[in-house]
């Protein structure tokens, strides 16, 4: 069989591929190694930008995260005892940033793509690409029913996330990391959360923030060292930790029960180029960033925008340019990201002892950090580069 756009992955990217490539009346199959449960359920990202939202709403995918998305004007950063509040929309003309979870975008994304009639296998096995150095390059997978399937596509979008099967049918790919000396512990709890807007702390046992998923359930975080064991936090112990890291005189942390846990590592990944051939990489596929500036989501939405409107092009019109300029168009973007996600993460985490050759050198990373967060709060220029890097750049 025949279709124009393989897509592999049905997360945010290959889902939102999807529905803009079919808006312009490009056909596409979608594979999944997860079941539609799975996929709905995976937690993950909260915060969507400006530009994420206003694309979803532009393609009429928007009614249930207006409704029930919360809007927010800025975040706290808390350090030093102190709580100060970062306004973006003083800061960058106006824009705000959306709470509305990762799980409902994907549901969303797949009830529609449902309805519309897009072809979506979930629960497949063997996904394999070749022949991407071709112009029917094919993608081949196992149904859930066990047929075997060969599509020959005119192009084939890696969108399979960072454990995936595309980036490695890439050759000679040059790769930036770092492994950070930390990750994240991450629950949800049924309890209204104790904040307007997300808190951002950075404390002397380490790095929490509280976030949340509606009015009646809260998603909160701490850093734990990579080698945690989930086991070996008890419910009781989380509280305590978000109680020290997060607390502030004359206000409180309400708790409640706890109906999800789970620790993320964190590191920085970029992969370059992120296309070969007819193959595309977008989103987590071809780059990853620690949570701590939001950005994962958001970041795997502009390369698809830019990667739709390459395809269309391609595709519709029979010009490669776009296609050509794929990945230098989507590396700047990825690159300005990865600083922000880096520099965030930098500045509100403990470093364990260890990664320091003295206790010296220890105490003036502590003291740069305090020193670089009181300069965000108290210079407008300095706020000004955190609000329009959080609050994201007009999409492509
Ligand atoms: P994914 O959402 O990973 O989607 C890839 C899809 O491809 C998956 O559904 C996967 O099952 C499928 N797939 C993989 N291999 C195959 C195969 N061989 N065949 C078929 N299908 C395949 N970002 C934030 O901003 N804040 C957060 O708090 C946050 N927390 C995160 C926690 C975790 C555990 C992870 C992994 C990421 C987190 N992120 C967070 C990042 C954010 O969720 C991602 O950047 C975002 O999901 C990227 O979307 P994507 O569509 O590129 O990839
Ligand atoms: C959430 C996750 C983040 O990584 C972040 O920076 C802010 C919020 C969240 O899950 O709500």
């Amino acid at each position: 069989t025949r279709t124009q756009v393989g897509i592999i992955g049905a997360g945010p990217a290959g889902l939102l591929l999807q529905h803009l490539l079919a808006q312009q009346g490009v056909e596409s199959v979608l594979v999944e190694n997860r079941s539609r449960e799975y996929c709905e359920k995976r937690q993950r990202a909260g915060v969507l930008e400006h530009g994420s939202v206003e694309l979803l709403k532009e393609i009429g995918l928007g009614d249930r995260m207006v409704r029930e998305g919360l809007t927010h004007s800025g975040i706290y950063l808390q350090f030093a005892g102190e709580r100060h509040h970062v306004d973006f929309p003083s800061l960058t003309g106006g824009r705000t940033l959306t709470v509305y979870a990762q799980t409902e975008v994907v549901k969303d994304l797949i009830a529609a793509g449902l309805e519309a009639g897009h072809q979506l296998h979930f629960e497949v096995t063997e996904t394999a690409v070749r022949d991407v150095d071709t112009e029917r390059p094919v993608l081949s997978f196992v149904d859930a029913d066990g047929v075997t399937h060969e599509i020959e596509c005119d192009a084939i979008a890696g969108c399979d996330g960072f454990h995936g099967v595309s980036r490695p049918a890439i050759p000679s790919l040059r790769v930036s990391e770092r492994t950070y000396p930390f990750a994240w512990l991450g629950i949800l709890a049924t309890v209204p959360p104790s904040t307007d807007e997300l808190i951002y702390a950075h404390s002397p046992q380490g790095f929490a923030m509280h976030s949340m998923r509606s009015t009646e359930v809260s998603r909160l975080y701490i850093q734990v060292d990579p080698d945690e064991k989930i086991e070996d936090w008890s419910d009781e112990r989380i509280w305590e930790q978000l109680q020290l890291r997060l607390g502030h005189p004359g206000w409180t942390l309400s708790e409640g029960p706890i109906t999800e846990k789970s620790i993320t590592p964190m590191r920085s990944f970029v992969a370059e180029p992120m296309r070969h051939g007819r193959l595309f990489l977008a989103g987590d596929a071809a780059h990853i960033v620690p949570p701590t500036g939001a950005k994962g989501l958001n970041l795997a939405v502009a390369d698809v925008k830019v990667l739709a409107d390459a395809l269309v092009r391609l595709l519709v019109e029979g010009k490669a340019d776009l296609a050509d300029a794929y990945s230098d168009t989507c590396l700047t973007r990825v690159w300005r990201s990865t600083w922000f996600s880096w520099f965030m993460t930098s500045m509100l985490h403990k470093f364990p002892t260890e990664s320091f050759a003295s206790p010296q050198e220890a105490e003036f990373q502590e003291r740069l950090q305090i020193a670089q967060l009181r300069q965000i709060v108290s210079s407008t220029a300095a706020a000004t580069n955190l609000a329009e890097n959080y609050a994201g750049w007009p999409l492509p």
